[in-house]
């Protein structure tokens, strides 16, 4: 152990990380800045092209700083797994998601973890970032590396840590969001520990790696049920006629026991609307119901529907229906200042007025192309003569790049599901 955590601290352990997303990138151009020569393995060919190159494919890396850490040899990256032969610490950032039925998906984590099997070496560190169910590491992971016939804690060292990375947050990255680490062993807590401080301000050790699996899905539960809450008392604010946004902000004067979460479209992205199913699974097993889990995923997937409602009558209100409507769309991705559209709302909303008959065009500065309903769509260009002509212009992402006065000036009515037109006074604007 003495001698990987020397290697570790001295940053001549030569280090991989497996999966290049919203994860995996910025954690490998992280441990390239703080000194360590590390490689990039992925199955994409594009992005491991794309590395080499020095040209960052994510929003929150710049392609001068990763040019500079490839020029300098810091940084590589590769499709072979044959690689990890020469490497001491290997951090998996694979995906994992939910199949049809919303049972948990780990296969890449499998897949991957069958190569790094192959390579396995003793003292080697093998770090889980990917988010998945409490005992995935102990009952899937450890039986597979070793099969090796090397055994964890003894010839190596196996220990989970939730990535907690927020795509498009300048306040907290990597370096200042505290790390949380759970190993196999103690001393797999001990040897990942030490790693994660070479690139985190602050690692919070916890008992086991199944306590580890388990802080992610909190967090993630506790968001996505928040935020049902949240749009719940926007449907109820909407019936008792009260401005929802309104009644937030005074309720966040409270100075404690009071956390502000603001309703939406709908909620997004990868993770929030995905990991909490992962304990629902794993909770099935063992007889016991997950309420607050699947009422707040009812409440969330719903709000797409609830917006359209919304729409249907202010269209209505104005002798117009959704069918034949003019729609212009602002913001594609599933939260403002990215890129990433999965499982976007505002997608969703897309397909739900093309559907009933309405025309739908979208502007993203982020997102140039997207398919909704099997078409592709082209973001357009944000003109006067395409907000004036739109009959109903809806902001589903709150990017900070658009100039709200301006758009609310040649609009004929705007609904903001965002927000995003907070003290711009209009009748024209109509709020979530
Ligand atoms: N995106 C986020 O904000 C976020 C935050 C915290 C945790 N997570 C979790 O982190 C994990 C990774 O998420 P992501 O958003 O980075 O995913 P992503 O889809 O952006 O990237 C995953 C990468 O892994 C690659 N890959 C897939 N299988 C592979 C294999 N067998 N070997 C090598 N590469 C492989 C893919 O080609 C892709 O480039 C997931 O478990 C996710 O739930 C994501």
């Amino acid at each position: 152990m003495e001698k990987v955590i020397e290697f570790i601290r001295k940053k001549s352990a030569r280090v991989a990380v497996i999966g290049l997303g919203y994860v995996g990138f910025p954690l490998l151009v992280e441990l390239g800045k703080v000194g360590f020569e590390v490689v990039g393995i992925d199955i994409d060919k594009k992005r491991v092209d794309s590395i080499n190159r020095g040209e960052s494919y994510i929003f929150d890396i710049d392609s001068n700083e990763l040019g500079a850490l490839v020029k300098r040899g810091r940084i590589s990256a590769t499709a072979d797994y044959r690689i990890l032969r020469g490497i001491d610490v290997i951090c998996i950032c694979v995906p994992t998601s939910l199949n049809k039925t919303k049972d948990p998906d780990i296969s890449h984590i499998i897949e991957c973890c069958q190569e790094i099997a192959k390579y396995l070496k003793r003292c080697q560190l093998i770090l889980v970032e990917s988010t998945t169910y409490p005992g995935t590491t102990r009952e899937i992971i450890k039986p597979i590396l070793e099969q090796s016939g090397m055994a964890v804690g003894k010839d190596f060292y196996l220990a989970f840590s939730p990535e907690r990375i927020d795509p498009g947050n300048k306040e907290y990255y990597l370096a200042n969001t505290p790390r949380v680490v759970g190993g196999i062993t103690s001393a797999c807590t001990e040897v990942a520990r030490i790693f994660f401080q070479q690139i985190t301000e602050k690692v919070v050790p916890v008992s086991s790696t199944e306590s580890a699996e388990m802080v992610k899905l909190l967090e993630n539960t506790f968001r996505s049920v928040n935020i049902a809450l949240v749009n719940e008392v926007a449907i109820i604010c909407n019936k008792l006629k009260l401005d929802v946004w309104d009644v937030i902000e005074a309720a966040s004067t409270k100075p404690f026991g009071f956390t502000p979460f603001y309703p939406g479209p709908g909620s997004g992205g990868h993770c929030i609307p995905v990991n909490p199913y992962y304990l629902s699974w794993k909770l099935k097993e063992l007889n016991y119901q997950t309420r607050f889990i699947e009422l707040a995923g009812k409440i969330n997937r719903n709000m797409p529907n609830f917006v359209v409602n919304r729409l249907d009558e202010l269209l209505n209100k104005r002798g117009k229906s959704i069918k034949g409507s003019f729609f212009l769309i602002l913001g594609a991705a599933y939260k403002r200042n990215i890129n990433d559209t999965r499982k976007s709302p505002a997608i969703e909303i897309m397909r739900i007025l093309m559907r009933k008959g309405g025309k739908v065009i979208y502007n993203d500065p982020y997102v140039p192309y997207l398919k909704a309903n099997r078409k592709t769509l082209r973001s357009q260009a944000l003109t006067k003569g395409t907000l004036a002509r739109a009959d109903c212009v809806v902001i589903t992402t709150d990017h900070s790049v658009y100039d709200y006065k301006w758009i609310v000036r040649h609009a004929k009515l705007i609904f903001d599901a965002r927000n995003a037109t907070k003290g711009v006074a209009s009748n024209k604007i109509v709020k979530l």
